[in-house]
Order: structure tokens, then C-alpha cells, then sequence
């Protein structure tokens, strides 16, 4: 059997163990028992919530008011809150503690942080609005061309040409969309096996050039390749890595003016392999540049949907070279130009 005074120490060693926090109060709403949790939530030193009343520490009297409901009718209750002055989201769950003859001695009050959860609840929230949108604006342009087709316009060859060439450019765009998300979703759900191996990055990258040759000489852009002669090799998923070269290429070639120039750089430190695009391009806005790797996020979003992007490219950039054990960094500067870079390790 287990004196009194063991079993105290024994409650007291799990509620201080327990990551959420615990009050209970008793009929007088004042706290006889709170756990370490409880204080750090309501910013008081050690102690110093035992034999206060509720009132007291609770700013919104939110938590107070449904701790009072419980001791009065004895049913418990939940709810969901912030608790001044965190600004954390709280699950509230509020029970009380009966007699043999079932009267309510106490209330025990156990506050669950849900923050991430809510959090993240919002962030879905906030894509699939995303991606709604950017599925009905050329799905909303498809539509309205098909019907011109067909009140009369598709008696007329060259408008029926013309709109049906904007339809097949708006489905590439559905496409392109579709595959990006599909790639961003397999990266984040790691079912995409990454298969490391010791990869050339300047021969990556310079395979990446010839595929990009015609939209590098129809702008007219002086790119140049500069490595040094020797150079590590790294480690990294060869058409993934292929995936990072093509995107921050694309980029520079994008928002860089006709006859522009884009250097492409990698330098080795330590035991790491940097390459910098640079581009003599339109820049970056000071507070757009933490925004741009976030997924939809696009500077101008007119522009870059002419050009058919789907503001997808850099936020798998950025997934790509992390999931590599890289970072990515941008700087920018409006009308002078854009250095992106990426690190990989070497071997
Ligand atoms: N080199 C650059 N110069 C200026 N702005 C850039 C550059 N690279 C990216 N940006 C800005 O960052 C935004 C996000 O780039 P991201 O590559 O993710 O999307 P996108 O190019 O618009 O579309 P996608 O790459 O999916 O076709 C771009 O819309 C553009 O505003
Ligand atoms: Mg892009």
C-alpha cells in the first residue's frame, strides 16, 4: 500500500511530467494544485498559482467562466482558445471531480496546445484555395473560347485557328500546373525515392544550357558558364538536380530583357558546391524576396502567367535542395538583377 505521502509524490511526478497544462480548482474557484506546464502558460514563477483564484490569472475570464460552470452543474466541458498573453491555440477540456455521494469537490482543467495542428489546418486551407484558383483561370479562358467557337466564330478559319491555338496554350498551362503539383507533392510525401550518386554539376548544367538554347538565343541573352577547372563532384539525384538547373535558368531567361546577361557560377567552399545564376533582369522587390520560394507566390502575377508560369518552380527548387541537406538564398535588387544560388554537398 502506498502512504498518502507517496502517492502525493507520485501525482506530483506525473503532472510535472506532462507536457500539457494542469489547474485544478476547488469549490472557491481557487487553485489548489497547478503543474509546471500551468505556470509556464501563465507566466508565473514556481508556486506561485497554488492558493489563487482564478479570477486573478485568467485576463478574458474566459477559462474562469467554464471552470465555474463545471464546479456549479457538474458536467464537464470543452472548448477551444487562446489564453492571454500567449497566443497559442488551447484545446480546453474542463472535468469534474465528484464525492461517493456525487457532489463536485473540484474541477480539473487540462489545456492541450493545438497551435500546429490549427496552423496547419489553415495552411491546407490556404492552398487548396491556391490551387483552385489557379486551375479555374485557364479552365474559366478555355470556356469562354469554346463558346465563342460555337456561336459562329469557328465559321471563320484564321479566328478559329487563333482560339483554338490560346485553348491548346491554356491546357499546357492545366498541365504543367498538374505535373508541378504532383512533383511537389511526391517530394513532400517522400515517396519519391531520391537516388544519390556523385553527379558532374558542370556537366549537368551544361546539358541544361543546350536544352534551354532556343528561348536563351530568341532573347537574345549573353549566359555564360563560369567554373573552375577542377571541380568536386556532389552528391544529388540526377534529374532532380536536373529539376533546380532548369527552373532558376528559366527564371533568370524570364525576367531578364531581351539582350540581357545571365553568369552562372559555382564555387566551391568547404565541403560544400555553390552555383549562382545572376541575372542582369528586373530584380526583386526588398519585400518580396522572403516570399518568393513560397509555393504560387509570383511578383507580378499578370506577367508571369503570360509567360505560363504557375509560380510552383522555386518552391520545388527549394524542396529539391533541401531534401539534399542544401539551402537556397536569393538576392536582388529592382532594375539591376537577381543572384539565386543553391548548395549541394560535395563528395
Ligand atoms: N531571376 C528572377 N528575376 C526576377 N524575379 C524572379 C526571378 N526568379 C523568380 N522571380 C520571381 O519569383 C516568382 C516565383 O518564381 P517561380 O519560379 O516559383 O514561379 P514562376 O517562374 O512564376 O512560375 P514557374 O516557375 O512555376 O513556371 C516569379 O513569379 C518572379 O516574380
Ligand atoms: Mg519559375
Amino acid at each position: 500500500m502506498l502512504s498518502l505521502l507517496q502517492e502525493q509524490r507520485r501525482i506530483q511526478g506525473i503532472l510535472a511530467s506532462m507536457v500539457d497544462a494542469v489547474l485544478v480548482v476547488d469549490t472557491h474557484a481557487r487553485i489548489s494544485l497547478a503543474n509546471k506546464a500551468a505556470e509556464n502558460l501563465f507566466l508565473v514563477r514556481e508556486g506561485a498559482l497554488e492558493g489563487k483564484r482564478l479570477d486573478e490569472i485568467d485576463g478574458d475570464q474566459e477559462v474562469s467562466g467554464m471552470i465555474c460552470h463545471v464546479l456549479t452543474t457538474g458536467k464537464e466541458v470543452f472548448t477551444e482558445t487562446t489564453i492571454n498573453p500567449s497566443t497559442q491555440i488551447f484545446r480546453v477540456h474542463v472535468v469534474p471531480i465528484k464525492d461517493p455521494d456525487g457532489m463536485v469537490e473540484a474541477a480539473v482543467a487540462v489545456f492541450h496546445d493545438v497551435t500546429d495542428a490549427r496552423n496547419f489546418d489553415q495552411m491546407r486551407s490556404g492552398f487548396v484555395a491556391n490551387v483552385s484558383h489557379e486551375l479555374r483561370t485557364p479552365l474559366t479562358s478555355i470556356k469562354g473560347f469554346v463558346e465563342t467557337l460555337l456561336d459562329g466564330a469557328m465559321e471563320n478559319s484564321d479566328t478559329c485557328r487563333r482560339f483554338l491555338s490560346i485553348i491548346e496554350t491554356e491546357t499546357e498551362r492545366l498541365t504543367r500546373l498538374i505535373d508541378d503539383l504532383l512533383s511537389l507533392s511526391s517530394l513532400e510525401s517522400n515517396d519519391r525515392n531520391i537516388h544519390l550518386k556523385p553527379v558532374c554539376l558542370a556537366r549537368s548544367m551544361r546539358s541544361i544550357m543546350n536544352i534551354m538554347g532556343p528561348q536563351i538565343s530568341d532573347k537574345h541573352l549573353h549566359v555564360e558558364f563560369i567554373y573552375p577547372q577542377s571541380i568536386p563532384r556532389i552528391l544529388a539525384d540526377e534529374d532532380l538536380l536536373g529539376q533546380v538547373l532548369i527552373n532558376l535558368l528559366d527564371n533568370a531567361i524570364k525576367y531578364t530583357p531581351v539582350e540581357g546577361k545571365i553568369f552562372i557560377r559555382c564555387r566551391q567552399r568547404d565541403s560544400r558546391l555553390i552555383i549562382y545564376f545572376t541575372d542582369t533582369g528586373l530584380g526583386i522587390p526588398r519585400d518580396s524576396i522572403p516570399r518568393v520560394f513560397e509555393r504560387f507566390y509570383r511578383v507580378d502575377k499578370a506577367r508571369s502567367r503570360n509567360q505560363g508560369g504557375t509560380g510552383l518552380g522555386l518552391a520545388i527548387v527549394k524542396h529539391i535542395v533541401e531534401s539534399h541537406g542544401g539551402e537556397v538564398f536569393v538576392d536582388s535588387e529592382v532594375g539591376k538583377g537577381s543572384t539565386f544560388g543553391a548548395s549541394f554537398l560535395s563528395v
